[in-house]
C-alpha cells in the first residue's frame, strides 16, 4: 500500500473510532496515533501533501489515486465540504487530534464543531473547498465577458498538451494517462469553487494554438455536456473527445497551419486530411477510444452533410461531434488567427445562429447561445503566457 493509501486509510479508521468511542477513549487514541504515523510516513521525504476528493476519485497532487476509486469516504468528505486536505509542514499529534475531532465534527459523526478546536489547530494542515479566487479584474481584459481569476494557472496541463502532441508528431502512441490527467485537472478546475468556472485560454504566441485551442474545446465540450445534465463519464468523455478533435493537425506543415493569405486547393488538401489523420493517429493508440476517433473524424461535417471529409453515403454526424463542432468554432472565431483579428462573445454567437440548421445541430447550436449567455459570468480567461 502506498503512503498516500495508508495515510487516508488511517484517517478514515481514527474518524470512525472517534464515531464509536467518542474522543476521549483508548481505542480513539490508538486509532489517532496509528494515523498520525501514517503522516509522519506521508511526509518524510516529501514536502507539501495535498489530497483532493471528487464524488468518485481522489487525487494526489495531480494524480490519481487508483486503489480509492469509489472509495466512500472520498464523496463523503467532498459531500460535507471537504474537497481538499494539504499538508505544507508539521504537525504535532494533539494538533493532529483536534483537527480530527473538528473533521469528525464537519462531517456529523461525532460532536459539534467548536470554533476552539479550528483556531487551535495548526496552519500546516488545511481541510476545506478547493480555493478558486473569483476576484474580478475588471473590464479592461476584455470588453464583452466578464472575469474571473482562477487559483491556479493551468501551466502544467499547457505544458502536458504541448508534449503530448510533440509525441504524437515524433510518431509515438498518444501518451493516454496525460491526456486523461489533463481533463481531470480541466474538470477540477470547472469545479474547484460552488459555481461552476469556465477556464478559457487567450492566445499570446501564435504557436501556442494548438494547446490551447485543444484545451478550450475540451472546457467547453465538458460544460455544454453538463449543460445538457449528461452523465459524468459521458462528460469526460466529449472533454477527451475535444482534447484530442484536432490531433491529426501534428501532420499538417507548420507553414501552411499559420498561412496568412488564401490557400492553394494543395495546402487546402492537406488541412482537409486532419480530421482522418486524427482519427486514425487515436485508433493506432494503445485504448480503443471510439468516440473521440469518431469525433475527430467528424467535426468539420456539417449538420446539412457539408463540411468535410466528404462522405461517399451520407449519414447523420454523432451527437458527440456535433457538440464538439460547436465548441470548435467558437473557440476558433473568439481567437486571433494570422489572418483575421479575434471575434467578439458576442459575433461568435451570432455566427453559430445564423448558421443553426445548416452548419450546425440546431438543438446543439442552441443549447450552446443559451449556455454562454447564461454561463457567461463564470468564464475565466487567462492569457497563455
Ligand atoms: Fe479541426
Ligand atoms: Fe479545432
Amino acid at each position: 500500500m502506498s503512503d498516500p493509501v495508508r495515510f487516508l486509510t488511517g484517517l478514515s479508521q481514527a474518524l470512525s473510532t472517534l464515531a464509536l468511542y467518542g474522543e476521549r477513549h483508548p481505542a480513539t487514541d490508538r486509532a489517532v496515533e496509528s494515523a498520525y504515523r501514517t503522516l509522519t510516513d506521508l511526509q518524510r521525504g516529501r514536502g507539501a501533501a495535498a489530497f483532493t476528493f471528487l464524488s468518485e476519485e481522489v487525487l494526489f497532487g495531480r494524480d490519481l489515486v487508483p486503489e480509492l476509486e469509489r472509495w466512500e469516504w472520498s464523496a463523503r468528505f467532498a459531500t460535507a465540504g471537504i474537497e481538499r486536505i494539504e499538508i505544507d509542514g508539521p504537525v504535532s499529534e494533539p494538533q493532529f487530534a483536534r483537527v480530527l475531532a473538528h473533521t469528525a465534527a464537519i462531517l456529523g459523526l461525532a460532536g459539534e464543531p467548536r470554533a476552539e478546536l479550528w483556531q487551535d489547530g495548526p496552519e500546516t494542515i488545511r481541510f476545506g473547498r478547493v480555493r478558486l479566487e473569483a476576484a474580478a479584474r475588471g473590464a479592461e481584459a476584455s470588453a464583452s465577458l466578464p472575469v474571473a481569476t482562477l487559483g491556479y494557472s493551468l501551466r502544467e496541463e499547457r505544458d502536458a498538451v504541448g508534449w503530448l502532441h510533440e509525441e504524437v508528431t515524433a510518431g509515438h502512441a498518444i501518451p493516454l494517462l496525460e491526456a486523461y490527467g489533463v481533463v481531470r485537472s480541466l474538470s477540477l478546475a470547472m469545479h474547484g469553487s460552488q459555481e461552476m468556472v469556465l477556464p478559457l485560454l487567450t492566445l499570446k504566441e501564435f504557436d501556442q494554438y494548438t494547446t490551447t485551442h485543444s484545451m478550450n474545446v475540451s472546457v467547453l465540450a465538458m460544460a455544454l455536456g453538463e449543460f445538457l445534465e449528461l452523465a459524468p463519464a459521458a462528460v469526460r468523455g466529449f472533454g477527451l473527445a475535444g482534447l484530442l478533435h484536432d490531433l491529426g493537425k501534428v501532420r499538417i506543415p507548420r507553414e501552411i497551419l499559420s498561412k496568412p493569405g488564401k490557400l492553394t486547393a494543395a495546402e487546402r488538401a492537406v488541412i482537409e486530411a486532419h480530421p482522418a489523420d486524427g482519427a486514425r493517429l487515436i485508433l493506432q493508440g494503445q485504448e480503443a477510444l471510439d468516440l473521440a476517433a469518431v469525433v475527430a473524424y467528424e467535426h468539420h461535417r456539417y449538420h446539412d452533410g457539408g463540411g468535410y471529409p466528404c462522405i461517399h453515403y451520407p449519414r447523420a454526424a454523432h451527437q458527440a461531434s456535433g457538440l464538439v463542432h460547436v465548441c470548435d468554432v467558437y473557440d476558433a472565431l473568439r481567437t486571433r488567427r494570422p489572418y483575421r483579428d479575434a471575434w467578439s462573445s458576442t459575433e461568435a454567437l451570432a455566427y453559430i445562429q445564423s448558421r443553426a440548421g445548416s452548419e450546425f445541430d440546431p438543438a446543439m447550436a442552441s443549447a450552446f447561445i443559451e449556455m454562454m449567455t447564461r454561463w457567461d459570468g463564470r468564464i475565466s480567461l487567462q492569457e497563455s503566457a
